[in-house]
């Protein structure tokens, strides 16, 4: 099979896109090429660019933004997508474009604790709200409904009445760091 590229997306700290970038590194199957971030001051730019990938910044807001980044991927040969914690809608014509190849990772249990405004703390927060007893994260892939694309692999931690929305997230990253690169490994080897 052809060299995978993927262009991994991110907004925020970018532990975990840095965490893919590490451990694919030398993989003959899997190469990551890129990274689109929507902000050019987010941490996740700097720590990546020291790794020695490209960065792309594109707030693709409009229909038009997004037809450009989806011709932009395709140009450079992208043929999956992984978002770590990316906070922008994806525009149709980039999910339309890359159906089933688009791999995301929720810092919850789905269904529960997705959708709108569920991200970061404000999951963990509403997962201890709720007096949940476990947490932990679900790799999917992405459909035009988001959140609602079909399951890769979920992973759970226990949780009991000492757990604050800190520790929970502590716990949840923990998870994300172990499964992240391994689950978007099998999904792209298995295609
Ligand atoms: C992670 O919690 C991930 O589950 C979510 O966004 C967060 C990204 O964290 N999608 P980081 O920037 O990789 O540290």
């Amino acid at each position: 099979m052809k060299i995978q590229s993927v262009a991994l997306f991110a907004s925020g700290s970018g532990s975990n896109a840095v965490n893919l970038i590490r451990y694919f590194e030398g993989n003959e199957e899997i190469r990551i090429a890129l990274l689109v971030c929507n902000k050019a001051d987010a941490p996740v730019v700097e720590k990546v660019k020291a790794l020695g990938i490209e960065v792309l910044i594109s707030g693709n807001q409009s229909f038009e933004e997004g037809l450009e980044l989806t011709a932009e991927l395709q140009e450079q040969g992208i043929d999956w997508i992984i978002l770590a914690g990316f906070l922008r809608k994806l525009p149709v014509a980039l999910i339309r474009a890359y159906e089933d190849h688009i791999i995301n990772i929720h810092p919850a249990l789905l269904p529960k604790f997705g959708g709108k405004g569920m991200y970061g703390m404000h999951v963990h927060k509403a997962v201890i709200e709720a007096k949940e007893t476990e947490s932990g994260i679900t790799i999917h892939l992405v459909n035009e409904e988001f959140d609602k694309g079909r399951t890769l692999e979920q992973y759970r931690v226990s949780l009991d009445e000492t757990d604050s929305p800190e520790t929970v997230a502590q716990k949840v990253q923990e998870l994300e760091h172990r499964y992240f690169p391994y689950i978007a490994e099998r999904t792209i080897n298995q295609r």
